[in-house]
């Protein structure tokens, strides 16, 4: 192991992770307003001017692709639907090369108008937010009464060919975590796969409480009464998601188990804010200022170097059990998914 950060390739830490997947906020704002997420007011919003243009974004991009090894590209927020220029964003992304792959991840809303343009620039996928079926929960959950806007996003998702889509659901105690069979059922009726994610203290009140979250253990075992699920055999890799096989399979269901089956170890993630910041860690506490630098002209190669020490600095693991963790400062819908 050397003690410097490498001056050319790919994006590796002190641990020899190597990132090769970039998850780039769109935008810190939402049209929901998830309990577990933001307060009903909303949050000061970034201004405009602090937001990377369109073509910023897209140079950030062509260089993490070009020079840094970056294979996967993720679109999150906020909600990145909400960003104007998000369908030539991706159509810029997807005519780079190496063509990375293109993904979003998005509460739904507006989908079913957009999937169309989006395949049609080169998205290959979606993940889709739904935390539960029943309208009255979705509207107080998200404090918005829009289920019946995301079941549409979710079907104009899969007529647009956005295939496998993806949801992912967070189970709160006393709210929504009687769902887990009936958010299944949905799925595996609908062809959607299915991913629990464990809450994590990244919430703009810091409400979260290690001792009231719903465990990947409980998640399981919610789902086992109603389903036979059996390991999936393929490798779990840098995927967060533990699979398991429904009924047999080939139907997949899958839980993230972020707080108490941590995968820092495999993590190939680098974050890109809306700000233009670098994040090693959606738990990171130290951003690194690639708009400032971009703005005052650094080149391609200043920009690498950059973004490669942020890396290099990146911890071994989040630390939430630890006594001494610190939530972020900023929240997640200013960090990105
Ligand atoms: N813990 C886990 N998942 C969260 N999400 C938002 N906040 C949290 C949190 N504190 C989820 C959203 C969405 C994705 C971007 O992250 O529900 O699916
Ligand atoms: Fe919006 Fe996602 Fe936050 Fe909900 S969790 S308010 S959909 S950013």
């Amino acid at each position: 192991m050397t003690a410097a950060p490498p001056t050319d390739g790919v994006l590796v830490d002190r641990y020899g992770r190597v990132a090769r997947d970039l998850r780039v906020s769109l935008t810190d704002k939402c049209n929901l307003r998830c309990t577990y997420c933001m307060p009903a007011e909303g949050l000061p919003w970034l201004a405009g001017p602090q937001l990377l243009t369109d073509d910023e974004i897209v140079r950030l991009v062509r260089l993490a692709v070009r020079h840094l090894g970056v294979t996967e590209v993720r679109f999150t927020g906020g909600e990145p639907l909400i960003r104007p220029g998000l369908v030539g964003i991706v159509a810029a992304v997807a005519a780079l090369e190496p063509r990375p792959r293109i993904s979003l991840t998005t509460n739904g809303l507006g989908l079913d108008r957009l999937a169309p343009a989006l395949r049609a620039a080169g998205l290959d996928r979606v993940n889709v937010s739904l935390d539960t079926l029943d309208a009255a929960r979705f509207a107080r959950l998200t404090r918005r009464d829009r289920l019946a806007d995301v079941l549409a996003g979710l079907a104009g998702a899969v007529a647009a060919g956005l295939s496998p889509v993806k949801i992912n659901t967070v189970l709160m105690r006393g709210v929504n975590d009687d769902e887990a069979p009936a958010l299944l059922r949905f799925a595996l009726a609908h062809g959607y796969e299915l991913r629990f994610i464990e809450q994590m203290p990244l919430d703009a009140q810091h409400g979260w409480d290690r001792s009231t979250m719903v465990t990947a253990a409980e998640i399981l075992a919610a789902l086992r009464t109603g389903f036979d699920l059996s390991p999936d055999p393929a490798r779990r890799g840098a995927a967060p998601a533990e699979t398991w096989l429904v009924d047999g399979g080939p139907a997949l269901v899958g839980v993230i188990g972020s707080v108490t089956r941590p995968f820092c170890g495999d993590c190939d993630r680098t974050r890109l804010t809306a700000d233009g910041q670098v994040r090693a860690c959606l738990f990171a506490t130290e951003e690194s200022d690639l708009r400032g630098a971009l703005r005052a002209g650094a080149d391609d190669e200043e920009l690498a170097r950059r973004w490669r020490t942020a890396m290099w600095g990146k911890r071994a693991g989040h630390g939430i059990d630890d006594p001494a963790f610190l939530q972020p400062a900023r929240p997640m819908s200013a960090i990105g998914g």
